[in-house]
């Protein structure tokens, strides 16, 4: 059976500064992995409020953090609304909060959720699937431009107006098998490529269908507003899409002044509420990205709140 190996879970621990008897919420828990370590750092007296969209994601966490019983809680949802969860759940403030972003090993893993283009499934690609929107509809309903836009937009994809074009005609299309085959036709084969011609495609429509940067930027100022005194947000991004998101939030909110540079006086009030707590973004290892070929494109950035800004 396939597992969900964390990545930089070490680097994460250590990021969040986990303490016995700390507080934290895992923003999207997945099989549980990094919510383990940071419980079995936090023990004694720990406690942690996971999420995720994907109730089978829940169900494996579950039984991952089984020992840890009342001190861990589990909610099904969008960390979008992690502010509404973690308050309704009476859960704040908190000592850290963790956001892993996109798909686990067991969401790849499974032809039948369709996030594969090398798996045989159908075009799902959501997270909750309870939700509407699917790749299906995306791929066999919108116009063409609006399919080169995601494509572009979402998968900074050079060939977005060509490979939309080629879809479009090959409708309908049903499976990854056969989208990943029309995006080949339109681009040409693998030659001189690092990856699959369809990797692009596959990341923006996995994008679009669960608008995943639009609930990265609804979250980072709601999980920032949750942390007490000098608590750490900690981001594990896996493209740059989101990793320039969680960059420009880090940097803004560290500033204490956003006027134009040239601008004499302040007159936009804004102040510092965090700090970063290393340079840039931390990478894998190389022995972790030998090991875990899958943790080569991460990047963990992390941030302090500041005293001053707690509230
Ligand atoms: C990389 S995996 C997390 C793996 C986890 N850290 C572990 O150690 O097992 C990302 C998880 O985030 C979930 N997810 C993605 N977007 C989400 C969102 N907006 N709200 C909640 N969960 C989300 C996915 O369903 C997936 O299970």
């Amino acid at each position: 059976m396939t597992t969900h190996t964390p990545v930089m879970v070490r680097e994460v621990v250590a990021a969040l500064d986990v303490r016995p008897g700390g507080r934290y919420v895992d923003c999207t828990v997945g099989a549980g992995g990094h919510a383990l370590a940071i419980m079995d750092e936090a023990a004694p007296g720990g406690s942690l409020l996971g999420i995720d969209r994907d109730a089978a994601a829940l169900a494996e966490a579950r039984s991952t953090l089984e020992r840890y019983g009342d001190d861990v809680l589990l909610e099904q949802g969008d960390f979008a609304d992690v502010d509404r969860i973690c308050r309704e759940a009476d859960f704040a403030p908190v000592h850290g909060v963790l956001l892993d972003l996109g798909l686990s090993s067991l969401q790849l893993d499974e032809a039948e959720r369709g996030f594969s283009f090398q798996r045989e499934g159908p075009l799902d690609m959501r997270f909750d699937r309870e939700q509407q929107l699917t790749a299906e509809q995306i791929v066999n309903e919108y116009k063409v431009e609006d399919l080169a836009d995601v494509l572009h937009r979402y998968g900074e994809e050079p060939q977005a107006r060509r490979i939309a074009r080629r879809i479009v005609e090959r409708r309908p299309l049903r499976t990854t098998t056969e989208l990943a085959k029309v995006v080949e036709e339109a681009v040409g084969g693998r030659a001189r490529r690092q990856s699959h011609p369809a990797t692009r495609t596959f990341q923006a429509l996995r994008i679009a269908v669960n608008q995943e940067l639009l609930s990265l930027e609804t979250a980072l100022p709601l999980a920032y507003g949750l942390l007490g005194d000098l608590g750490r947000l900690a981001v594990l991004s896996y493209h740059s899409l989101e990793d320039r998101l969680v960059k420009n939030f880090i940097r803004r909110e560290s500033r204490d002044c956003l006027c134009p540079p040239r601008q004499p006086v302040c007159t936009c009030g804004h102040t510092a509420v965090l700090r970063p707590v290393v340079r840039g973004a931390q990478r894998p290892s190389a022995g972790e990205v030998e090991r875990n070929p899958r943790s080569r494109s991460a990047r963990l950035r992390v941030a302090e709140r500041l005293p001053a800004a707690a509230g």
